[in-house]
């Protein structure tokens, strides 16, 4: 899938809304200290995060999409924002960034992450100490979410069992999931039905 394509088009009211209602579900599920960092891995447009920069000192936007980074910059200098800094980079073939967080979260991407026991590893090491990891991410689809791009060869969503197992074995405490947002998207002509998790663990 070419997010650089889709980047100008992204901001749907669709998208919108259900960023709104993840950014939420993200912000119930754990407590944020005062002087909290975040890192939210695979931004796009920044939906989530314009609905969570009030509630953090700062926070990383990482995405390796150049389309996207150039779009979530102009909307940050449009609202004024300076706590929010974007960059373009591949965190799972890179490593650049020498920072940690305090908390770090994000939504629909892990699906596009080929090696996710890597991915989880790599999170864990960019974690401060008892710092929260939140993922949201589809429950189990069988191809019907991604089936109008015939290049997705990512993850069909997730089974939320063998999820925690693997926040587990990378080090993560209270491992938790929930499924918490039904909806439905036309694909193709057809309706179909989707619901995403959230799982979250403590370094
Ligand atoms: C389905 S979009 C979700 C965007 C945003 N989180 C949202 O909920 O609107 C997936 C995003 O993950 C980014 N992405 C995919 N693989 C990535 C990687 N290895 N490193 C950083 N970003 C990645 C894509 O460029 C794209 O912007």
């Amino acid at each position: 899938m070419n997010f650089d394509d889709s980047a100008k088009n992204w901001d749907t009211d669709k998208r919108i809304n259900r960023a709104k209602i993840i950014a939420n579900e993200i912000s119930n599920s754990i407590n944020i200290g005062n002087n909290y960092s975040a890192m939210e891995f695979g931004c796009g447009t920044g939906l989530v995060s314009f609905n969570l920069y009030n509630k953090f000192k700062s926070i990383t936007l990482i995405d390796s999409s150049k389309g996207m980074i150039d779009i979530v910059k102009s909307k940050i200098d449009k609202s004024k924002i300076d706590n929010m800094f974007p960059y373009c980079l591949d965190i799972t073939d890179e490593d650049s960034l020498n920072k940690k967080f305090d908390v770090i979260y994000s939504s629909m991407v892990l699906h596009h992450i080929h090696d996710i026991e890597a991915i989880i590893s790599k999170f864990y090491e960019l974690l401060n100490e008892d710092g929260y990891l939140c993922i949201v991410d589809l429950d189990e689809d069988d191809g019907k979410f991604h089936k109008k791009y015939p290049d997705f060869h990512g993850h069909n969503g997730f089974n939320q069992d063998e999820f925690k197992n693997i926040l587990i074995s990378a080090g993560f405490k209270d491992v938790q999931s929930n499924t918490f947002f039904y909806d439905e998207k036309i694909v193709e002509g057809e309706k179909i039905n989707y619901s995403l998790f959230l799982i979250k663990g403590r370094k």
